[in-house]
């Protein structure tokens, strides 16, 4: 088979409120997939290239506390625009597994539920950069939000999200959950709460379920 007739890969996202433990499993994920002899791009929202790195520094900094909300809507945008079109596609064209870190689901819980930005707007910008471009499958690390930022805090330095009031986090929770119902085919939910080998065996659970692993 040449590169051009190569069976499409598969897109999957990772989501969940800070310290869930999205990073810790989609390593986990990122190994059992590997194993069944697929080939993995790992990577991660906003980033995954040089320039949409660049542009994740300033979305995270302290520096810029005000950042306008539509600025940072925009700067998610434009970091996901570059990553999409170097990274994603290419290895989906190429029959890669590209497991991401956060993706547009994000964008509706912070910027959209948490930030106030409506949806409409989120939704514009979502068919400028993407068309009809989503992930096949996405994982939601579902985990009370307070749980998650006191875990997320004791990590070490905060960035300028995990500055936010919990209010902001509780209506991020809330968005992912409402989400996962209205595109219940697409949405995986793993509890977040239990200790990691309960959370692993759920997961091996919705991998052999989903994705024949
Ligand atoms: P991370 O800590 O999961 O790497 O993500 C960095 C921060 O960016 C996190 O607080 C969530 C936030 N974020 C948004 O606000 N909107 C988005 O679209 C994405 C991808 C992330």
């Amino acid at each position: 088979m040449n590169a051009s007739s190569a069976e499409k890969g598969l897109f999957i996202s990772f989501e969940g409120v800070e310290g869930a433990g999205k990073t810790t499993n989609i390593e986990y994920i990122a190994d059992k997939i590997a194993q069944g002899g697929h080939e993995i791009v790992l990577t991660r929202e906003p980033g995954g290239t040089k320039l949409s790195e660049a542009i994740r520094e300033l979305l995270i900094s302290k520096e810029y506390p005000e950042m306008h909300i539509k600025t940072e809507l925009l700067l998610m945008f434009a970091a996901r625009s570059e990553h999409l079109n170097t990274v994603i596609l290419p290895a989906i064209n190429a029959g890669k597994w590209v497991l991401c870190d956060r993706f547009t689901d994000a964008t509706y819980a912070y910027q959209g539920a948490g930030r106030g930005i409506p949806e409409d707007i989120i939704a514009t910008l979502e068919t400028l950069v993407q068309g009809s471009v989503k992930p096949d499958y996405t994982f939601l690390f579902d985990l009370d939000a307070e749980i998650g930022l006191g875990r997320a805090k004791n990590r070490g330095e905060t960035d300028r999200f995990e500055q936010q009031h919990i209010d902001f986090f509780n209506k991020i929770r809330d968005k992912y959950l409402e989400l996962a119902k209205s595109d219940e085919p697409r949405y995986r939910i793993v509890n977040a709460q239990y200790d990691l080998d309960t959370v692993q065996k759920q997961i091996d659970q919705l991998l052999t379920d989903i994705l024949d692993l």
